[in-house]
């Protein structure tokens, strides 16, 4: 379920300058929705009134959702919600952004009854909400506060600055799960931009590597999980093998085709698609399987290495994981893709950990008993070497 979050507090406490204060975390592209804001004439206040946070009204007194008739007595406007607040919410939806804002829920809004609706329709969407409810007890503000999904946040001018901290924790925290739970398969296109300008120097590394631990330089190697083909790539550059690189991805295999052609490898470099839990390849015929990056998205983990176990020749080795090659190469791609991208890390170590396993207990249940797993702080590759008597367990 997705988090809503409200801030509530006396009045002047700071509410809006706290919000503020989130939103200049927010690219204005990734926030839509409303404001409400006092009218002064001749330093007199005369009324409240509604506005676009995307687009300031050039004439809010057509815009007011309260009017003072004194010092003491108000008359609100309740059209002004149902028409111009309602329209900006639906164009607030519409837009799509990451957060909505609602700055603020109070009184006026009592007998505007489309607006109350299609506020409730803002908090049920997918997109999280972060608003400011007035301390009043109304029916329409209670309801929101009695909702499941909203957060309510006191804050006072003793603890104000650290809840804008919390408050901002939680909300980067929501809006990286919702973020990481809907995007749709990876984007081909968006990868091979991202591995060109980020990611690039981790390729050459992590293929010496390879073929220093695995000292293979002949033979058939296939690249599982391959993308864009980078790796697979660069491995045959320093050595003499016959690169396959194989992915579930069409989209994958379409640019890695153009990077083995820019490479000039086309006679030793060719894509195959396919799925590493069924691989259409001949039982001991490979010499070398590589993946990186990959086994975070595989769903049975025990049946790929059975796979992976099944394709090898005897005595072939597999060197299947991720990594960044060294712990400097780690650092800097790290604070370059935090930069690009606020949900890196936390998204990162959250992939790792959900699908973390005990390689160990998983290769000791598949029968295979010479492996080695190299863990450090930018690598984590599991090395297999099959046996030539060695027997694979039925999963
Ligand atoms: C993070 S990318 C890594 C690409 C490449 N190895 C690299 O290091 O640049 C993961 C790749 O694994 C592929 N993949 C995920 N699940 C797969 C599966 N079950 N079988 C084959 N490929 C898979 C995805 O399509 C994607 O291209």
């Amino acid at each position: 379920m997705k988090n809503n979050f409200f801030i509530t507090g006396d009045l002047h406490v700071g509410k809006s300058t706290l919000i503020n204060r989130i939103l200049d975390d927010f690219s204005f592209s990734d926030i839509a929705g409303f404001r409400t804001s006092r009218y002064y004439r001749d330093k007199k206040l005369e009324g409240f009134y509604i506005e676009d946070i995307r687009s300031e009204y050039e004439n809010p007194k057509d815009k007011f959702i309260g009017r003072c008739i004194n010092k003491d007595n108000w008359i609100s406007i309740p059209s002004t919600f149902d028409d111009y607040g309602v329209e900006i919410l639906k164009r607030s939806l519409e837009m799509n952004p990451r957060l909505i804002i609602m700055d603020e829920l109070g009184f006026f809004e009592n007998e505007a009854d489309i607006f109350q609706k299609m506020v409730l329709r803002v908090l049920d969407s997918e997109i999280p909400v972060l608003g400011v409810l007035k301390q009043k007890q109304t029916t329409f503000l209670d309801i929101i506060r009695n909702r499941k999904d909203v957060n309510l946040i006191t804050i006072s001018p003793d603890n104000r600055d650290e809840m804008c901290s919390v408050l901002s924790k939680k909300i980067e925290k929501e809006l990286c799960r919702q973020e990481s739970e809907h995007k749709p398969n990876i984007d081909a296109v968006a990868f091979e931009k991202t591995t060109r300008e980020v990611f690039a120097p981790v390729y050459p590394v992590i293929a010496k590597q390879i073929k220093d631990v695995t000292q293979m330089t002949n033979g058939l190697c296939l690249d599982i999980g391959a993308g864009t083909g980078h790796l697979g790539i660069e491995l045959a550059k320093i050595t003499n093998l016959q690169v396959t690189l194989l992915d579930q991805s069409e989209d994958m295999l379409l640019i890695a085709e153009q990077n083995i052609r820019y490479n000039g490898l086309e006679d030793r470099v060719n894509v195959t698609s396919g799925d590493v839990h069924h691989l259409l390849i001949d039982d001991g015929s490979v010499d070398l399987v590589i993946s990186r990056g990959s086994l975070f998205f595989w769903e049975d983990k025990k049946r790929a290495f059975k796979e992976i176990y099944r394709v090898l020749v005897p005595e072939g080795t597999a060197y299947i994981g991720g990594g960044f090659g060294t712990e400097e190469l780690k650092r800097r791609i790290d604070i370059e893709m935090q930069k690009r991208d606020k949900c890196w890390r936390r998204n990162m170590t959250q992939k790792v950990e959900k699908t973390k396993i005990n390689y160990q207990e998983l290769l000791e249940d598949l029968g295979i008993s010479d492996y080695q797993i190299i863990n450090n702080t930018a690598n984590m590759w599991v090395v297999i070497k099959k046996d030539v008597n060695e027997q694979v367990v039925t999963a």
